[in-house]
């Protein structure tokens, strides 16, 4: 191209921005957008005109938001659909998770299957809204027809709130970037080795003495030997997990929340030693790792212990599915523990493989007959699994496709794509990136590549629910740090998980350098070594 055609260029896409090619915007990319004639002018003087109450609530959260980018916030009212509104309508005739964005020169209308596909079509608006010039209050978006749909069901996001600690304010936000990208299922990790952070009214202790670690490594785990002098901990209360849930059910989130059993238990432990094999004493541990000590298998205790936490777990968190861990739990203390062996050869089980599965399956039992389904990590399957578990696999994608393959449902959360606690580009030394986990980085592109379905037929791919993204924060004891490492690359995530099928990572990279204005505007902290090229 010429200077001079460039420089018309550059003039003209400031002015008529993108056209209505809003498939040249949104993120996660849509399915199909055909641009329509003319343009409407938003201005904080429009309406939004809501069908049903969750509908006007979900028009004050995009109000909120688009203030963010307008300067002030649009009235929103429960009201019949008319022209010069943004009108929110539930179609009963779509998918669960598909909206129509209609953008004319009369008005909007985003219609939805349910009033979280309406929701996910005013994320999109936001998205366009945030893409274009914005003078003195009023943004013109151009006339298009956005028909879009979620491929997979499930697209999620862990956050470990137990290797450091985050206010309930830092958890909404986190659950704000979960909705900005169309994520739907918030896990929740809540216990620990280093802090059980959920208030249990039955067992009080859990919050003064499993909650708290004396001090913390500094440095890297197994290099460093150098502790802080600062106790460190904290709790979320019952009022505090009400609050978060409902603030994700407001943008149509479901929470999971994760109880660790039987490894990752030390906070537990600790509080009462007599549920480990040892009887301790134990300590909350102040280092990183995985710890021999975890919750006796063979004695009665355990199960009544975890049961009576599960209880008022399942009173605070209406979906579902419920995490139970299941990871990491190694065998030492069972293969020496007489309770545990006793429980080996009462069960007729073969070994302490088959303990875990007797362990996980009995807990499951419980919960289905609650109403409730497990997910836990993919270590599950040693020792055999009940059909009805789902699987999470993290140590790369081989768990998931065996699990696939056996007929249990899955989700894809392999470490090699989605942990997000890795560092970010291929030379974290040369690009000043803070310290962080994994051997190999989690890169845009990375994350990006990941496909949910490798090495399935397509019988197995119908087992694979969708995909999540985790964050452990060994090394992350700021929130500003956590969304560093959470953005960019949750979006690159949520494209696998929504537009699956229908993704191309150079197109990606376009769209994220408009959604990055959003992310500004939001004031969102991220990750810019995407944004400066760096990989
Ligand atoms: C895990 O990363 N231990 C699930
Ligand atoms: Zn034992």
């Amino acid at each position: 191209m010429s200077r001079f055609a460039l420089i018309i260029s550059m003039i003209f896409c400031s002015v008529v921005a993108y056209a209505a090619d809003y498939t040249n915007v949104i993120v996660p990319r849509p399915l199909s957008c055909k641009a329509g004639e003319g343009e409407f002018e938003l201005s904080t003087k429009t309406i939004v005109r809501a069908q049903n109450e969750s509908l006007v609530n979900a028009g004050k959260i995009f109000a909120d938001d688009l203030s963010a980018v307008l300067g002030r916030k649009l009235t929103v009212k429960k009201l019949a659909p008319k022209a010069g509104a943004i009108n929110l309508v539930i179609d009963s005739k779509l998918a669960s998770e598909q909206y129509l964005l209609n953008i004319t020169k009369s008005g909007i209308w985003i219609t939805g299957g349910t009033e979280r596909a309406v929701f996910y079509g005013l994320q999109s608006l936001l998205q366009i809204a945030a893409a274009e010039d914005v003078a003195r209050g009023v943004v013109t978006v151009a006339a298009v027809e956005i028909d879009d749909k979620s491929h997979f069901e499930y697209r999620g996001s862990m956050f470990d709130v137990c290797r450091h600690i985050f206010s309930v304010e830092d958890v909404k936000r986190y659950i704000d970037i979960l909705a900005l990208h169309k994520i739907n299922k918030f896990h929740w990790h809540l216990t620990e080795d280093q802090g059980w952070r959920i208030e249990i009214k039955r067992y009080p202790e859990l919050s003064k003495v499993g909650a708290y670690r004396d001090n913390t490594l500094v440095g890297r785990n197994r290099r460093s030997n150098t502790y802080d002098n600062t106790r460190y901990g904290g709790v979320f209360t019952q009022d505090e997990v009400r609050e978060v849930v409902a603030y994700a059910a407001e943008r149509y989130m479901d929470v999971i929340p994760e109880i660790e059993m039987p490894g990752h238990a030390v906070a537990a432990l600790t509080t009462y030693p007599h549920l480990g094999c040892t009887g301790g004493p134990y300590k909350v541990w102040n280092r990183w790792g995985i710890s021999k000590d975890i919750y006796c298998a063979g004695k009665e205790s355990t199960f009544e212990f975890l049961e009576n936490v599960l209880t008022e777990v399942l009173e605070l968190f209406p979906y579902k599915y419920i995490h139970i861990g299941g990871d990491e739990a190694p065998r030492d203390r069972w293969k020496v523990c007489p309770d545990c062996q006793k429980r080996i050869k009462d069960e007729g089980l073969a070994n302490e493989h088959q303990l875990q599965s007797y362990f996980m399956e009995r807990i499951e039992r419980w919960l289905n007959e609650r109403g409730r389904s497990i997910i836990g990590w993919d270590e599950i399957l040693q020792g055999g699994i009940s059909k009805s578990a789902t699987v999470m696999s993290w140590r790369g994608t081989k768990g998931g496709v065996a699990a696939a393959k056996l007929g249990n449902n899955v989700i894809m959360s392999p470490n090699t794509y989605c942990y997000i606690d890795y560092y970010q580009t291929s030379d974290p030394k040369a690009n000043n990136e803070p310290l962080a986990n994994g051997r190999r980085p989690v890169t845009m592109r990375t994350a990006y590549s990941l496909d949910p379905y490798a090495g399935l037929n397509e019988h197995e791919q119908g087992f694979i629910k969708g995909v999540q993204m985790n964050l452990w924060t060994e090394y992350i004891a700021t929130f500003d740090h956590a969304q560093f490492m959470l953005l960019p690359r949750i979006a690159a995530l949520a494209e696998t998980g929504w537009s699956y099928g229908n993704k191309d990572y150079d197109d990606f990279s376009r769209r994220m350098h408009i959604l990055r204005k959003l992310y500004d505007k939001q004031g969102f902290v991220y990750a810019s070594y995407f944004f400066n090229g760096v990989e």
